[in-house]
């Protein structure tokens, strides 16, 4: 009878007893995510820890879709049969991870319908990087060693991300990536080792290409990333924008000694004092550019993304159909 008395009160004794209830329910979830526990979907969270996961899962999903297109043109010119079987199977990955990013987001409360509504209306973004044109067979390669690289040093901590649906995705997703990485790394050293000069060169202008947008994969720097702070202390980020960036240069100065081709930077230097390598100034405005729409891409792709979208309905409706004869028919059973 308690809550009910307070529940028929008045409006502003309610609005008090709801605000000490959720204080209680806040100060809950903050021990928690201090305690490094895991929320689940059913969990209570702040409306804001809820939004910033759905803006952040659902950048993610639409990055993966998005990312098939600029490989998707190279299914039909792959140089070989194993190339191209290699090639599908990413893009279809790339395919499924969109899908289990979409569901994680769904169990946020916001239903797939209008997140790929955001998507295909231009409302929401996503990664930047596929905003660039994919030229010659070497930016495949490139792709996988530097795109799918920097995605693995970002989404190796989202495995431990504070919501556990999205860590749950991101676990899978992560093995799978790191096959992408391998398998374009591997696709560029046979260009490099047993390729023709022609070819290494197309390696090398690919690198020269693909370099900084990669960088900038990472997000902008951690003292002007509006939201990495409360991301941070809610879990969901563990590892800062910088820390990232020179992790991923640490790592891959090395990979492009063994590969023999030279990064475009000629401020890259191994810093003794440091133990990280030192590079130069990213270019920041180059970067706002493309994600404010303006990249060599943006237009084309949001245009495939929808072209694929509306030419896939017959797909979607025959599979309803077909769930519905199904059910009927288990229902008759
Ligand atoms: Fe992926
Ligand atoms: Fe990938």
């Amino acid at each position: 009878m308690y809550t009910q008395s307070m529940d028929v009160g008045p409006k502003e004794e309610r609005k008090a007893v709801r605000s000490v209830e959720e204080a209680e329910l806040e100060a809950r979830f903050e021990a928690r995510i201090d305690d490094g526990g895991f929320i689940e979907a059913k969990d209570w969270m702040p409306d804001h820890y809820r939004k910033t996961l759905v803006r952040q899962i659902s950048q993610h999903a639409h990055s993966e879709i998005v990312g098939m297109l600029p490989e998707g043109n190279w299914v039909t010119r792959a140089p070989t049969l194993k190339r191209k079987a290699i090639l599908l199977a990413k893009i279809q990955d790339e395919g499924g991870h969109g899908l289990y990013l979409y569901a994680a987001a769904e169990t946020l409360g916001t239903s797939r319908d209008q997140l790929l509504d955001a998507l295909h209306t231009g409302r929401a973004k996503y990664s930047s990087i596929f905003n660039y044109p994919t030229l010659n067979w070497a930016d495949v390669g490139v792709i996988g060693w530097l795109v799918d690289g920097a995605a693995i040093m970002n989404q190796v901590p989202l495995c431990r991300c504070s919501y556990a649906p999205y860590a749950r995705a991101m676990i899978r997703i992560c093995r799978e990536e790191s096959f992408h990485q391998r398998q374009g790394y591997d696709a560029l050293l046979v260009m490099m080792r047993d390729g023709t000069d022609a070819q290494r060169a197309m390696v090398q202008d690919a690198v020269n290409r693909w370099w900084w947008p990669s960088l900038m994969m990472f997000g902008p720097p951690d003292s002007e990333s509006t939201h990495s702070a409360q991301s941070m202390r809610w879990g969901i980020k563990r590892i800062s924008n910088d820390d990232l960036r020179q992790k991923f240069i640490d790592a891959t100065a090395q990979q492009a000694q063994v590969l023999g081709v030279s990064l475009p930077d000629p401020l890259l230097k191994w810093n003794e004092d440091r133990q990280h390598w030192d590079f130069g100034p990213i270019d920041w405005d180059e970067f706002w550019r493309v994600v404010g729409g303006d990249g060599p891409c943006n237009r084309e792709r949001l245009a495939e993304r929808v072209q694929a979208w509306e030419e896939g309905a017959w797909v979607r409706e025959a599979a309803l159909a077909h769930a519905r004869k199904r059910a009927t028919r288990q229902e008759a059973a």
